[in-house]
């Protein structure tokens, strides 16, 4: 089943008297149980595309169906329903809190949800253990190490059980063995507990490590091919990158 549909969209930002076509007629799905990086040189569209899979902007035309749903027959408050409802959001910089414990930090995205404080904690405590974290719960993030960071925030990502995990280039201001981890840890979380995720890279080393690549070229998709990675074995299927090429 495709958890989010995209139908010939584009998205155009205007400049002053510029205007700037950040993605052209774009056609493409997420499907549950995907692993996609999207890659592209820098100014490609990739935050523009995460933006819009993540319904953070809406497209200047062309239609976005989540889970069915065209998002543009949605009002403001279905918008915010069916966003906590679908996603994770893994930040950049992963925007830990520093005042408050691993835990806490974990906690949080819990708070749109009408639940217990018992029921929050219970979660907050699966997703700790889901990374590996339990024995960290009560630590601050300056108690932790780098690497020990980045799993609290694939954990607060997890913690509200989301269709489909998002991160625009999570590895970015890692070192190769951090991002290497990090990729892992999602990897891991993808094949067995069958989360879906969705980020964008431009180092070229995290692509071996994902089921499907996604790439862009001046905000036209150029390929959307499963890799060496993924169990198919597409070494006999034609490439879709030479058809437009
Ligand atoms: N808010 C904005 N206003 C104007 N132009 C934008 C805006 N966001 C992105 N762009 C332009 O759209 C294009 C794609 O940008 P972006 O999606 O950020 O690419 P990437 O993430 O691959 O670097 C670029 O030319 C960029 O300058
Ligand atoms: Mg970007």
């Amino acid at each position: 089943m495709n958890l989010v549909e995209f139908e010939s969209v584009t998205k155009r930002y205007r400049l002053g008297e510029v205007e700037i076509t950040a993605l052209d007629a774009v056609n493409f799905a997420v499907r549950r149980g995907d692993f996609v990086a999207i890659t592209g040189p820098s100014g490609s569209g990739k935050t523009t595309m995460l933006n819009l899979i993540g319904c953070l902007d809406s497209p200047s035309s062309g239609e976005i169906r989540v889970s069915g749903r065209p998002v543009s027959s949605l009002d403001d408050h279905a918008l915010d329903q069916l966003r906590s409802r679908t996603y994770g959001i893994i930040f950049q910089n992963f925007n830990l809190v520093p005042v408050l414990t691993a835990l806490e930090n974990v906690m949080l995205p819990l708070h749109l949800h009408k639940i217990s404080q018992e029921e929050r904690r219970m979660r907050a405590c699966a997703a700790l253990a889901a990374v590996g974290l339990t024995r960290f719960a009560d630590f601050r993030p300056d108690q932790l190490s780098g690497g020990q960071r980045q799993r609290v925030a694939v954990a607060r990502a997890l913690v509200t059980e989301p269709k489909l995990i998002l991160a625009d280039e999570p590895t970015a201001s890692l070192d190769t063995p951090s991002a290497l981890s990090l990729v892992e840890l999602m990897k891991e979380l993808n094949t067995e507990r069958r989360v879906t995720f969705v980020f964008s890279t431009h180092d070229q080393r995290l692509l071996q490590h994902v089921s499907r690549v996604v790439e862009l070229r001046d905000g036209k998709l150029s390929a959307d091919r499963p890799t060496a990675g993924d169990k198919a074995d597409t070494s006999v299927l034609p490439s879709k990158d030479s058809e437009v090429a």
